[in-house]
């Protein structure tokens, strides 16, 4: 069929199939238009969208506020480099920084730069701070953790996909188990441990939410062992979980906040890292940086995508609607017990597994038959599909959203 740029779904796939490396592995679905919860195929299907790009769109597709900041400021200035000050960069760091609470704020581009960054940040810290002994520090990570693909967060991941064929790993990296104070307390018995860094809300292991008190107890251990608490809110950060923070489930106050993603609602790579003074001035000039980072373009559409979370309360419009879907969902466990185990999340990152081992095709299928009925989500592992729609959705869309995967999950198998 030819469509408005003449390219059907299917050679859209061809193209891709062809001449793009085979590192990612896709629905089957061709998207070329998004609008609000909404995308669309090039043949005009439309879907709602349940992943939302990975939660980077919040906000929404195409939010107006944020593409008119895109379009006012790419027609004024787009880069500059750091190599000079530009006049958007001083008032986005202020702004983010006050909304956040920290006395400065590091501006990269993408999610796994920003980790990378917090964890150089840890490392000076726990040299010129703390005073740890030269090539001494050690960093505590928690199994099924996903902070991105760089060489040194992949060397602390437990998942074979992951690291596997890409060693030798960093060294200084320690793993123990998630959700596990006794694991956490003894970890820190070592002098050497600088930080622990955790996602409060494991997103890409399948939406593990650990118990409560779990990170309000890691963060008072790190504070008795003088070790910085890392929290990486690059997925459940801006709203996701209900709060504009999934720390502040918890009310902690972690010494490095990681962003990512809905920074900019899903229109440039824009992540940042927040930290106090104490932390943040151990990097001088010229010992850490990026092309990008900062520039102007990322920084107007990083204020007007904090401002839409903020002026259409969509953090607590996450809060109501994800309680309502997870009754929903719960309701249809309870139908059908023998095809779906639970649903956990918070706020708008849920997940709900299915009843079957983890790497049946099971949650792939389903997705599938989701996409037939008009909506995408994705499984994480083969037996879980994460469901994190747009925060912008309505009430009445996410009862209609609820009723498209009861019929599509009742009518499964
Ligand atoms: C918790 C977390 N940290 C870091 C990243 C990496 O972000 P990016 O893909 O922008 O590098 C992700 C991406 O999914 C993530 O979920």
């Amino acid at each position: 069929m030819i469509t408005t740029h003449g390219i059907s779904s299917q050679t859209a796939i061809v193209l891709e199939d062809r001449h793009g490396a085979h590192n990612y592995h896709p629905l089957p679905v061709v998207l070329s238009r998004g609008e609000g919860v909404f995308v669309w195929d090039p043949e005009g299907k439309r879907y709602y969208d349940f992943l939302s790009a990975y939660s980077a769109v919040n906000q929404g597709h195409c939010h107006p506020k944020i593409i008119n900041a895109l379009k006012a400021q790419a027609d004024k200035l787009t880069l500059t480099s750091r190599a000079f000050y530009n006049d958007v960069l001083g008032k986005y760091e202020k702004y983010i920084t006050e909304l956040l609470g920290y006395d400065k704020v590091l501006p990269m581009n993408t999610g796994v730069e920003a980790v990378e960054t917090a964890l150089k940040l840890c490392r000076k810290w726990a040299y010129q701070v703390k005073g740890l002994p030269e090539h001494q520090a050690k960093i505590i990570f928690v199994e099924g953790n996903f902070h991105g693909r760089t060489l040194s967060v992949i060397s602390a991941s437990t998942d074979p996909d992951s690291y596997g064929g890409y060693g030798p790993y960093m060294p200084g990296f320690q793993v123990i188990p998630y959700n596990d104070l006794p694991a956490l307390e003894k970890a820190l018995e070592d002098p050497n441990v600088a930080g622990f860094l955790t996602e409060p809300i494991q997103g890409e292991a399948g939406v593990m939410v650990p118990d409560d008190g779990y990170l309000k107890k890691a963060h008072a251990l790190c504070k008795e062992k003088n070790v910085l608490f890392i929290a990486d809110e690059v997925q459940t950060g801006l709203a996701r979980t209900g709060k504009m923070l999934c720390v502040d489930h918890e009310g902690i106050r972690p010494d490095i906040v990681i962003l990512g993603k809905a920074l900019s609602g899903g229109v440039l790579p824009v992540s940042a890292v927040l930290a106090d003074d104490e932390v943040m001035l151990t990097i001088k000039p010229g010992e850490h940086g990026s092309t990008y980072g900062g520039n102007p373009l990322a920084c107007e559409v990083a204020i007007a995508a904090l401002e839409v979370l903020i002026e259409e309360e969509l953090a607590e419009h996450a809060e109501r609607l994800g309680k309502r879907f997870r009754e929903r969902m719960q309701m249809l466990i309870d139908q059908r017990p023998d095809l779906l185990t639970l649903v956990r999340g918070k706020g708008l990152l849920n997940a709900v597994v299915v009843n079957d081992s983890p790497d049946s095709k099971t949650a792939w299928n389903m997705c599938l038959q989701l996409a037939e009925n008009g909506l995408l989500a994705k499984p994480t592992h083969g037996n879980i599909i994460r469901f994190a729609p747009p925060l912008v959705m309505t009430d009445a869309q996410l009862e209609e959203c609820c009723d498209i995967i009861e019929k599509t999950l009742l009518a499964y198998g």
